[in-house]
């Protein structure tokens, strides 16, 4: 290669992560979205009154007082609201990223944040509250589909995977910025402001966006060849596109997308695939750690305040720093590799947590519950964190990609919310040890699935994989 285009590639890579990092900031908001209620929840109940947990509301305060629903139950409704907004978000993401493209479809979930997130600050009642949480959670369902499906049009395939990492990367700085504003903003129990920080980061991405460009995937298949060709050379930082645009062309010669496709022979085990990984991701747990930190740690004998400074420092933050590993892995490594170890090492800090838990190494089991859940947060952070995301923005045929990514987004928002909800249950009902242990032979099933299904995609080009799959390889050898 001459000096000269090993430098074009390297500034364009250089383009390449400035514009991921725009982008990715939808996972910022992801993050902290998801990550601020836990710490805001406590004021909030104050504001509005939500005292005993079995008290009405006063209909002032919300409609759900007029049925008698009782206090507990609205702080349920709060705090699930955005995880109920992004499953809704998910669905209809598939309609916004193929009408108005993925980049539009971004600048639509950036304003549907900024109004959110005004509506939550200044609720009067615990209705606007909810309604403010649903509109943002309804933005991170849709920006959790299309932001990754845009990352990785738009890249090389060279760095494809560390690409879409930087969207998983942003989730985890948006769940570590939360708790750092929760604490900050503590002191005086300003909730208010906590979800105000929000808008920053929702105003940015907004703006940011409007600099970059759509999709050339995208305007491929809108049949939009000279834009696609701009699109590409804004990208690639060369003139010398027209061979990656005739490959786009080619591979949407497959037939017009519709949504019963999804189903056909071909792309069943896509679907399978890309929403099992979610499932499986789930099933690991990793959101017990984050939503009941505090709990947990207290329950393995960390008193009160130390507990929440822990959970609140330690987790988000080794969270953050072995994603990096993930960024910077995926595509020295490849993606299979990366599953494997983490799925083993999720698994042995499972069993670890079950069996300090129920007091099988010794009595005294603080340390050794805060060390596995944070080795738990390292080896899902660089493996079962972000390829989920991968998997589902590479597999997909360009024609089908939208609607396939939309119903793995679901398994993510169903199963978080269905672990997240049964947690509390199935420790109470079964013990924190049996729990984790559920967690492990669960994950071990992730495990088997990903060794028999899981392509390794590194390095190959989305049309290459595409044409692997109309060549009727199996699922695992589509990267092959
Ligand atoms: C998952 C979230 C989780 C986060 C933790 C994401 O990949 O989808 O449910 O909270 O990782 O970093």
């Amino acid at each position: 290669m001459s000096a000269t285009s090993s430098e074009t590639i390297h500034r364009n890579h250089f383009y390449i992560l400035v514009l991921s990092t725009i982008a990715a900031i939808a996972g910022l908001l992801f993050g902290f979205d998801t990550g601020v209620i836990s710490g805001a929840l406590q004021f909030i109940v104050d504001t509005f009154h939500i005292i005993a947990p079995t008290a009405t509301l006063a209909p002032t305060y919300s409609v759900f007082g007029l049925f008698g629903v009782n206090g507990t139950t609205i702080q349920e409704v709060i705090v699930s609201a955005v995880p109920a907004g992004a499953l809704i978000g998910a669905i209809l993401s598939s309609f916004l990223s193929n009408a108005f493209g993925r980049r539009g479809g971004i600048i639509t979930t950036a304003v549907l944040f900024i109004i959110g997130t005004l509506f939550a600050a200044t609720a009067i009642n615990t209705d606007m509250l909810i309604i403010g949480r649903l509109i943002m959670g309804f933005a991170v369902g849709l920006s959790a589909t299309i932001a990754p499906m845009y990352l990785s049009e738009v890249s090389p395939p060279d760095i494809r995977g560390m690409v879409v990492f930087l969207f998983q990367m942003a989730i985890t700085v948006g769940i570590l910025s939360a708790f750092i504003v929760n604490f900050l903003f503590h002191i005086n129990g300003n909730w208010r402001a906590m979800f105000l920080v929000g808008l920053a980061p929702s105003v940015l991405l907004f703006v940011g966006m409007l600099f970059l460009p759509e999709s050339p995937r995208w305007l491929v298949l809108k049949g939009k060849h000279e834009k696609a060709h701009h699109a590409l050379h804004k990208l690639r930082g060369h003139e010398a596109v027209s061979g990656e645009v005739a490959e786009i062309k080619e591979s949407i010669r497959n037939a017009k997308g519709n949504f019963r496709m999804l189903f056909s022979k071909r792309l069943r085990p896509l679907v399978f695939i890309t929403f099992g990984l979610f499932v499986f991701q789930q099933f690991t747990g990793i959101n017990t750690i984050f939503y009941y930190a505090p709990t947990l740690f207290k329950a393995a004998g960390f008193e009160g305040s130390t507990s929440q400074i822990l959970a609140l420092v330690s987790t988000g933050a080794i969270n953050v720093f072995a994603t990096i590993f993930g960024v910077w892995f995926i595509d020295r490594l490849g993606r299979r590799k990366l599953l494997y170890v983490g799925l083993v090492g999720i698994i042995l800090c499972q069993l670890i947590m079950g069996a300090a838990y129920h007091q099988l190494l010794g009595t005294n089991i603080r340390w050794l519950t805060l060390f596995s859940s944070l080795a738990l947060i390292v080896f899902f952070a660089f493996s079962m964190g972000g390829i989920p995301y991968i998997m589902m923005s590479e597999l997909f045929p360009l024609n089908m990609r939208a609607g396939g990514m939309a119903v793995a987004s679901c398994a993510n928002w169903g199963f978080n919310i269905l672990v997240s909800a049964t947690f509390l249950t199935i420790v109470d009902v079964f013990g924190f040890g049996n729990a984790y242990w559920l967690y492990a032979f669960l994950t071990f099933l992730g495990l088997v699935f990903a060794i028999s299904l899981i392509p390794e995609t590194k390095n190959r080009t989305l049309e290459h994989i595409e044409k692997n799959l109309y060549a009727g390889k199996k699922p695992r050898d589509l990267g092959n």
